[in-house]
């Protein structure tokens, strides 16, 4: 796509050839190969579009564009209805019916009086067995539970009058009932309705419709497999992290999980992120230096958590006083927990524990000295004196002092 994009744009860029009535083949620009491959099967109508006339906007409706075809290597298909089995109309190649032969490189030119372009497209016709179905298959998907539609896809070639369209479903070869509780069909459209969608719906669903074309009558088929998602549930979520407040030493990197339990619950509706004083942690923090981590989804034990970090790198004292929230929401609820940082001190036990120690020997020192004075009277009082412990006599007035 990216390629086609280019090209168009180089080729509306390029200056416009001198007119003339026919732009000869060799400056014919190629565009390359539609990316997608048609795969179809034998003894059906096909129909290939012109890949490159929806970048040429509206070039069918303009009189004065020619949209010829070939087979990669093969003699142009010639215009009108009447061509034996292969032909081209308004711009189209039908092969009526396609057979396996057919398979291989369709070139499509698109000419004007000044301009040409081609593109090709590949088409795979297979043998119409079982052993086709995985490569001719449309793959759909529904969701377990849910009323959800069925489309028979690629037919508007066919559907000329789309009021009294009739398709035919069948599941696994048996023939709907397009008009019960389960299935009906849509007028008018190429939609199967589902309604409450079980596992066993899913599998292989055919649709068909019938298209006559100069006397003789085809049936355009087209298989679907469908796939059944299990039901997305919602349930309340729980944070379970973080703490209230959390110790960090300023400085220091730092990085706070928000925690979400979901039980059963699904990871893609339920929204976590962060918020600093009531705003995004974005704005305020527009520095980065407070940002939200990854968003970690995980299942524990088929219980599905969620985890949304906010990194501090590193904490500053203004931290100390921010307000941090970290908020959950999903369609069944809206839920915050609050957080504060609080300055762990910086201490190590020795020197904390140092002061404490000097207490309990001063204040055994001093139980000790009460002991002993009741005992001894005056005598205590002489012997400090002379053996001069100033050191020691001057703690416990200053102990008393603080007392
Ligand atoms: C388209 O091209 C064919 C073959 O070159 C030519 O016969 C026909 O007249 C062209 N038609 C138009 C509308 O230019
Ligand atoms: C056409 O066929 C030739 C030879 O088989 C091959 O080299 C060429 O790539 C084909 N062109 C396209 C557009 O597929
Ligand atoms: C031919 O097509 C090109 C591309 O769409 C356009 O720019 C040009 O005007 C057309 N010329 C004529 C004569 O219609
Ligand atoms: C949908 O189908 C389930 C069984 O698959 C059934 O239990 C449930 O009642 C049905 N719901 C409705 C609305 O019919
Ligand atoms: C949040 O508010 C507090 C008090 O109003 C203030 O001290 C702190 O700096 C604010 N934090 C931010 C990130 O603005």
């Amino acid at each position: 796509m990216l390629v086609l994009c280019l090209c168009m744009v180089c080729a509306s860029a390029s200056p416009t050839q001198p007119e003339g009535h026919k732009v000869a083949a060799e400056n014919c620009q190629y565009r390359g190969k539609h990316f997608k491959t048609s795969f179809k099967v034998e003894g059906e109508p096909v129909v290939l579009r012109c890949p490159q006339v929806r970048y040429w906007l509206g070039a069918s409706a303009r009189p004065h564009v020619n949209m010829t075809w070939h087979k990669n290597d093969s003699a142009p298909v010639a215009p009108g209805k009447d061509g034996p089995r292969v032909w081209v109309q308004d711009g189209a190649l039908w092969l009526v019916p396609a057979v396996q032969g057919d398979s291989g490189t369709y070139i499509c030119t698109v000419r004007n009086a000044s301009y040409c372009d081609e593109m090709s497209i590949e088409l795979r016709v297979f043998e119409n067995t079982e052993a086709s179905l995985p490569v001719v298959s449309y793959p759909q998907i529904l969701t377990f539970a849910t009323t959800g539609s069925l489309v028979c896809p690629e037919l508007s070639e066919f559907t000329t009058n789309k009021a009294d369209m009739k398709i035919q479903w069948y599941k696994d070869s048996v023939l709907l009932d397009e008009d019960n509780e389960k299935f009906s069909s849509v007028r008018g459209t190429a939609r199967l309705l589902i309604h409450n969608v079980s596992a066993a719906d899913a599998g292989s669903y055919r649709c068909a419709l019938a298209f006559g074309r100069r006397g003789r009558r085809y049936t355009v088929t087209r298989h679907i497999q469908l796939r059944v998602n299990r039901k997305q549930e919602e349930t309340i979520p729980v944070i379970i992290s973080p703490h209230q407040t959390i110790l960090a030493s300023l400085g220091s990197t730092l990085a706070i999980p928000c925690k979400v339990f979901l039980g059963a619950g699904t990871h893609s509706t339920t929204m976590l992120w962060w918020m600093a004083n009531n705003t995004s942690v974005d704005s305020a923090y527009q520095d980065g230096r407070v940002r939200e981590g990854q968003r970690l989804e995980y299942s524990e034990n088929n219980e599905n958590y969620i985890e949304v970090p906010l990194i501090f790198d590193p904490v500053i004292r203004k931290d100390l006083t921010t307000d941090f929230k970290c908020v959950v929401h999903n369609t069944l609820s809206f839920q915050m927990l609050h957080t504060t940082v609080k300055e762990a001190a910086s201490f190590s036990w020795g020197i904390a524990l140092a002061p404490l120690s000097l207490l309990v020997l001063v204040l055994g020192g001093i139980w000790m000295h009460r002991r002993y004075k009741h005992r001894t009277g005056k005598a205590y009082g002489l012997t400090a004196l002379r053996t001069g412990h100033q050191d020691f006599q001057s703690y416990p007035s200053k102990i008393k002092e603080i007392k």
